[in-house]
């Protein structure tokens, strides 16, 4: 049986969603993909690979302009595998309350492609986040690290599941 080949492309201004992007990766591999974790505007080609999942990092509402790019730069590629996106942003925990759906820019890019799924998962902005509203964001007592491992673990496994299903 050939093992699947899956890629996880990022978008990030401040590594908060490479890490998740990592997470995705390192979890698939346990569950015994080949998964290799990109950033997005790297990626110039998706033809190598049996499934792709793309995320990116939301700003003002604007999900990452490297992301969404890599997804249209692909698209003819895109559509014929399976597709998962991701956002990462919430400073709190309601992307853990409730499913929060997808930007309307990422719903179009998942259109565009037929992405299966999305998820928004918490963001994170430290001490070390650089930038002046990054900073009045901590000040305000709106700052920390709100990607939950155990959510990003989860949906990583339902992907496997789904690919090794197929
Ligand atoms: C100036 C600024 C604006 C932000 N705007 C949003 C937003 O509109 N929606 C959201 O969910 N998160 C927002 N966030 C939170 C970021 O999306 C979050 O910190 C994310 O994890 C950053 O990812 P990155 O380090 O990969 O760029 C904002 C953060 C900053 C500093």
């Amino acid at each position: 049986m050939n093992t699947k080949r899956v890629l996880i492309a990022y978008g990030t201004k401040h590594g908060a969603t490479a890490g998740i992007a990592e997470q995705i990766g390192q979890t698939l591999r346990e569950d015994g993909l080949d998964a290799v974790v990109l950033p997005a505007g790297d990626v110039d080609d998706v033809r190598d690979y049996d499934a792709v999942v793309i995320g990116g990092s939301l700003y003002a509402g604007h999900w990452s302009a490297k992301a969404k790019r890599c997804a249209e730069r692909n698209a003819d590629l895109l559509r014929h595998r399976p597709v998962w996106m991701f956002s990462s942003g919430p400073l709190d925990r309601s992307a853990e309350e409730k499913d929060i759906p997808p930007v309307a820019a990422v719903a179009r890019q998942m259109q565009l492609v037929g992405a299966r799924e999305h998820m928004t998962f918490g963001g994170s902005i430290t001490a070390h986040t650089p930038g002046f509203l990054a900073k009045a964001l901590l000040h305000e007592g709106k700052g920390g690290d709100y990607r939950n491992p155990e959510r990003i673990r989860t949906w990583a496994h339902h992907i496997s599941a789904e690919l090794t299903a197929a």
